[in-house]
C-alpha cells in the first residue's frame, strides 16, 4: 500500500501568527511524534524568499518544551528539512498552480492529504480559498482548510463570506478556529462538570448565582490598531471566545462527546439567548496614562487609529439564557485590553446556604459567604473553589479558604500550547473545537444589532487609565444584577 503524504500549506507564512504560533505548534507536533512519518510544510506568501530563508526565519521561533531534550538540535534541524517556501500572489491561480507542482514533487507520487492554513488578512480569505481549492487540492485523499476569525463583522458579512467559502468547500473541509477552544482549561471545562458529582448536580439556576467570563490583557493594540479599529473588543474577544466557552459551560448533556452532539449542544445555549440590548452592555477606551515615570500611550495615540475613534477596547454585557436550567441566571462577560493584569477566568458564584448556621460571622455581607468556583485559564492555570473555613484555634471564627489545584505543582508536564491541540484535531479530522456555521450564525445573531446600534449611536466609550482596572462602568453594571466581579473582590 503507497505510503500517504501529509502537506501542510501556511498561507500568509512571514506573517506573525505564522511565526509565533503556527510553525512552532507543527514544530511541538513532530517533536512529540504526533506528525505521520510523511509530512512536508510549505510556507506561502509573497514575499519572495528561498526555502534557506524561510527556514533560517521559523528557527528562530522553535523551542523544545520537555525539559530541553538532548535531541532538540537535531530535531529542529530534521523539522526543518522538511519545510519549503513559495513565494505567490494570494489570488493568483498560476502561482497555487505552481505550488501544485512543487507539492507533488516532494510527496514523491504517493497519496497525499492536503491541509492549508490561511493566516491572511480577511479581504483575502476567499480569493487564496478560491485559488488553493481550485488549483491545489489533493486529488488522491482529504482537502481541508483552517480559517481564523474574523469571520466577517455582522451577520450578513459573516454569512456572505461562509456563502463564498462554500463555493468551493464544503461545510466538513472547513475547519474554523477559535483558539480559546484549544486551550487546556476550556478542554477540561466539561470534564470537571460532567465527571464530578460534586458539580454535575449543581450546574444550574438552583444552585448557581452568576457566571463571569474575565478576559483582561496588559498590553494595548501595540501596532494591530489598524486591524483592532475596524473590529473593537467586542468582535475580537466577546462574540468568539468568551461566548463559545458560555456556551460550552451552559450546554445541556450531550448525547456523547461526538463534535455534531456537542456543537448541538452549544447551538441551542446560543440560540436561546435573550438578545443584547444597549443596556446590558458598557463600553470603554483606555486612554494615555504616565506611572512611576514611564508614560503608556493612550488607544488614539496609535497612529494607524483615528483620532476620533470611538472603538472600545473594553466592555462589560450582561446576557442571559432563556431556557429552564438558566432563567434568571446573569452570564457576565468581562473583556479588555491594557488593564492592570494579564488573566482569563471563569468564575461561577453559587447561592447562599439556606438558613446558614454560621451566617453571625459574615455580618450583613451574605455574599461574601457564598462559594466561587474559580477556572484560571491563564496564566499560570489553576482551578480553585473558594470555601468558608473555621479558624484554627480555641474560638469560632471563619474565613474564606481555597482548595487549590493548581497545575503547575500537581502536573509536572507543561501545558500545550492552544494550536498545538487545534493544528493536531484538524490533522485528524476531529472537529468537536472548531466552530460549525450555525454555531457562527447564532453568535452573530446575538451581537450584530447591539454592534450595530453601538456603532449607529457612536456611543461613546468611558475612558480608563491605561494599565487601571477598566470604567467603573462594569461595577454599576454588575451591581445592576446584583453581582459582584470576583476578580475584584
Ligand atoms: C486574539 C485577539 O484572538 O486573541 C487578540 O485577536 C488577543 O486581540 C488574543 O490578544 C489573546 O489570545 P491569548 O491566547 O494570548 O489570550
Amino acid at each position: 500500500e503507497a505510503e500517504t503524504t501529509l502537506s501542510i500549506t501556511v498561507v500568509g507564512a512571514s506573517g506573525d501568527l505564522a511565526k509565533k504560533k503556527i510553525f512552532p505548534a507543527l514544530f511541538a507536533l513532530f517533536y512529540e511524534d504526533f506528525l505521520p512519518e510523511n509530512f512536508i510544510v510549505f510556507g506561502y506568501a509573497r514575499t519572495k524568499m528561498t526555502d534557506e530563508e524561510l527556514r533560517n526565519m521559523i528557527s528562530t521561533t522553535l523551542t523544545c518544551r520537555v525539559d530541553k531534550r538532548e535531541n532538540c538540535a537535531d530535531k529542529m534541524e530534521q523539522f526543518l528539512m522538511k519545510c519549503y517556501y513559495h513565494s505567490g500572489q494570494y489570488s493568483s491561480e498560476d502561482d497555487f498552480a505552481k505550488l501544485d507542482c512543487k507539492l507533488k514533487e516532494k510527496e514523491g507520487g504517493s497519496l497525499s492529504n492536503r491541509l492549508f492554513y490561511l493566516s491572511v488578512p480577511p479581504n483575502i480569505f476567499v480569493d487564496a480559498v478560491k485559488c488553493a481549492s481550485n488549483k491545489a487540492s489533493s486529488v488522491s485523499g482529504w482537502t481541508r482548510v483552517i480559517v481564523e476569525k474574523p469571520f466577517g463583522r455582522d451577520s450578513e458579512s459573516s454569512r456572505e463570506l461562509t456563502r463564498c467559502l462554500m463555493q468551493y468547500l464544503s461545510e466538513d473541509q472547513i475547519f474554523r478556529i477559535d483558539h480559546y477552544l484549544g486551550k487546556e482549561l476550556v478542554e477540561n471545562l466539561s470534564v470537571l462538570r460532567f465527571s464530578n458529582l460534586v458539580f454535575e448536580p449543581l450546574w444550574s439556576r438552583n444552585y448557581i448565582r452568576n457566571v463571569q467570563f474575565i478576559f483582561s490583557e496588559d498590553f494595548g493594540t501595540e501596532g494591530r490598531g489598524g486591524y483592532f479599529d475596524n473590529y473593537g473588543i467586542i468582535r475580537d474577544i466577546m462574540q468568539n471566545h468568551l461566548l463559545q466557552i458560555l456556551a460550552l459551560f451552559a450546554m445541556e448533556t450531550p448525547v456523547s462527546l461526538d463534535a455534531e452532539d456537542i456543537r448541538n449542544e452549544k447551538v441551542k445555549v446560543l440560540r436561546s439567548m435573550r438578545p443584547l440590548q444597549l443596556e446590558d452592555v458598557i463600553v470603554g477606551q483606555y486612554k494615555g496614562h504616565s506611572k512611576g515615570g514611564k508614560s503608556y500611550p493612550g488607544y488614539i495615540d496609535d497612529p494607524t487609529v483615528p483620532k476620533d475613534s470611538v472603538t472600545p477596547t473594553f466592555a462589560a454585557a450582561a446576557l442571559f439564557i432563556n431556557n429552564s436550567r438558566w432563567d434568571g441566571v446573569p452570564f457576565l462577560m468581562k473583556a479588555g485590553k491594557a488593564l492592570h493584569i494579564r488573566k482569563a477566568e471563569i468564575r461561577v458564584q453559587f447561592r447562599h446556604v439556606p438558613g446558614n448556621l454560621y451566617k453571625w460571622n459574615f455580618g450583613t455581607d451574605l455574599d461574601k459567604a457564598t462559594n466561587e468556583l474559580v477556572l484560571r485559564l491563564q496564566p499560570d492555570e489553576a482551578i480553585y473553589l473558594k470555601i468558608n473555613n473555621k479558624v484554627p484555634g480555641l474560638g469560632m471564627r471563619l474565613d474564606r479558604s481555597d482548595l487549590n489545584l493548581h497545575y503547575s505543582a500537581r502536573y509536572r508536564r507543561e501545558i500545550p500550547d492552544a494550536y498545538e491541540r487545534l493544528l493536531l484535531d484538524a490533522i485528524e479530522g476531529e472537529r468537536r473545537l472548531f466552530i460549525r456555521s450555525d454555531e457562527l450564525d447564532a453568535a452573530w445573531a446575538l451581537f450584530s444589532p447591539l454592534l450595530k446600534e453601538l456603532e449607529e449611536k457612536k456611543i461613546a466609550p468611558e475612558l480608563y487609565p491605561y494599565g487601571s482596572r477598566g470604567p467603573v462602568g462594569a461595577h454599576y453594571l454588575a451591581a445592576k444584577h446584583n453581582v459582584r466581579w470576583g476578580d475584584l473582590a
